[in-house]
């Protein structure tokens, strides 16, 4: 176990059969990036996700079933990574609860999904909350608890996602700033280059619009409905725009940088809507058909696939059962036989040195820095501006003891047996800043 690499974590939500566009948004690149061993890969099926989303259980069961399949068969190499269903962790429901209560209420108002519902009931003249699960209102903690369970660093995810992460981030800072320092904070990591799929009728490629590409249709079915995407009218020999072409978007998201342009050309020069759908189903057949043969053996044997499962949930309940534990102590749910570690966090939770900026009487602006039982550590000198005086609070922030002999003429003298305590109080404040970045 290498603890070193950095985390790389993202799920997602069996409520369907994969298309086209979790192909190229999510499927593809997280394989890509699973074959970068600087870095440490958890992949998961979000199930308990799923069921924010939809009451069928068979569909649940059978989506988790294909998007396992999918994510094997475009190359995931459930050896080199971590690849498991959310429901197999206990620790994630037991999660979300810990974190459920350090979570404001008012920031799950504002987490897009919940806001849209609720504005449309109210658009609607609708009770704020008609029809709004509680599950939906705390989907961005479950989604919380999965990243920070497995302290990811990096989360690829779509556009849409950014705000869950940045909760995530909040929820995080809030439990360490509680009970100390548990959780790394995640960053969302947006493929620029990930293509947003647009789906038969044009706007994005999503079930709720039901415009969907199977990713394992059969060629058959997935020629047919390539032929269904929608172009305008113009005839044979008119010269096409690429802008706006759903059609050219879906080639693009498959073909090289060369064949894009060729195919632009071919756009230009008028080629026959019918020849265009034939090339783009050639290139995307040309992608998927080597891995058909995989995901049909893997349907058709669930087996295999729910034993891979499984060796992926024990592999992550390795690192969610001891830390889960060390989650419950740092609360409080603990032994009853030991009452040592609460001293040590009463005095730890004092020790938090911090900055005081204040305006003197003479007009000027000043700092020092606090130590744990209030006594001053480190005295400025005048500043004019508040500015400068917040600069060189950043500056002692950002770079901790190192920034002391740039700002020597700013600050008071520091008498050498107080100087020690300067330098591992700034060094507490710098990294906890860092850790915050
Ligand atoms: N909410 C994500 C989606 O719908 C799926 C998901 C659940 C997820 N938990 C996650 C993604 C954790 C990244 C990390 O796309």
């Amino acid at each position: 176990m290498n603890s070193e690499r950095t985390r790389v974590l993202t799920g997602i939500t069996t409520t369907g059969t994969p298309h086209l566009g979790n192909y190229v948004g999510a499927i593809r690149p997280t394989v890509q990036a699973s074959r970068n061993t600087a870095t440490e890969g958890f992949y998961f099926l979000a199930d308990y996700h799923a069921l924010i989303k939809c009451d069928e259980p068979a569909r649940i069961q059978r989506s988790t079933l294909e998007i396992a399949a999918s994510w094997i068969a475009s190359g995931l190499d459930p050896e080199a990574v971590t690849f498991y269903r959310q429901s197999d962790i206990p620790q994630i429901p037991e999660l979300t609860w810990l974190l459920t209560c350090v979570t404001g209420k008012g920031l799950l108002n504002r987490a897009h999904a919940y806001k849209a519902a609720s504005d449309k009931n109210h658009a609607a003249g609708h009770d704020t909350d008609a029809d709004v699960t509680a599950g939906l209102f705390m989907y961005p903690v479950l989604m919380g608890a999965d990243i920070l369970m497995f302290k990811a660093h990096q989360v690829p995810v779509g556009r849409d996602q950014i705000q869950h992460i940045e909760m995530a981030r909040d929820m995080a800072a809030s439990f360490n700033h509680l009970y100390g320092e548990h959780f790394v904070l995640p960053q969302a990591v947006i493929e620029e280059s990930v293509a947003l799929l647009p789906g038969l009728d044009g706007r994005k490629m999503s079930k709720s619009y039901d415009n969907t590409i199977p990713l394992f249709a059969p060629s058959a079915q997935m020629r047919k409905q390539i032929n269904a995407i929608v172009t305008d009218s113009r005839a044979p020999g008119e010269a096409k725009s690429t802008e706006g072409s759903a059609l050219f978007q879906i080639y693009q998201a498959f073909a090289s940088p060369e064949e894009s342009a060729q195919f632009a050309q071919a756009f230009a020069d008028g080629i026959a809507w019918g020849d265009a759908k034939q090339h783009l189903f050639e290139r995307i057949d040309r992608e998927i058909a080597p891995m058909r043969a995989t995901y049909e053996e893997l349907i058709h044997n669930p087996d295999k696939v729910e034993k891979l499962l499984q060796v992926g949930a024990a592999k992550a309940r390795e690192r969610s059962a001891p830390f889960m534990a060390q989650l419950r102590s740092a609360v409080g749910l603990r032994t009853l036989s030991s009452q040592s570690q609460a001293k040590a966090e009463k005095s730890s939770k004092a020790a938090a040195p911090s900055f005081k900026q204040y305006r003197d009487k003479d007009g000027q602006f000043y700092f020092k820095l606090v130590g744990a039982q209030g006594n001053v550590l480190l005295q400025s000198k005048g500043f004019i501006s508040p500015r400068d005086a917040a600069a060189a609070i950043a500056q002692l922030t950002d770079q901790g003891a190192q920034a002391l002999d740039a700002l020597q003429a700013q600050l008071e003298m520091i008498e050498a047996p107080v100087r020690q305590e300067v330098l591992a109080n700034l060094s507490f404040i710098h990294l906890n800043s860092e850790n915050k970045e």
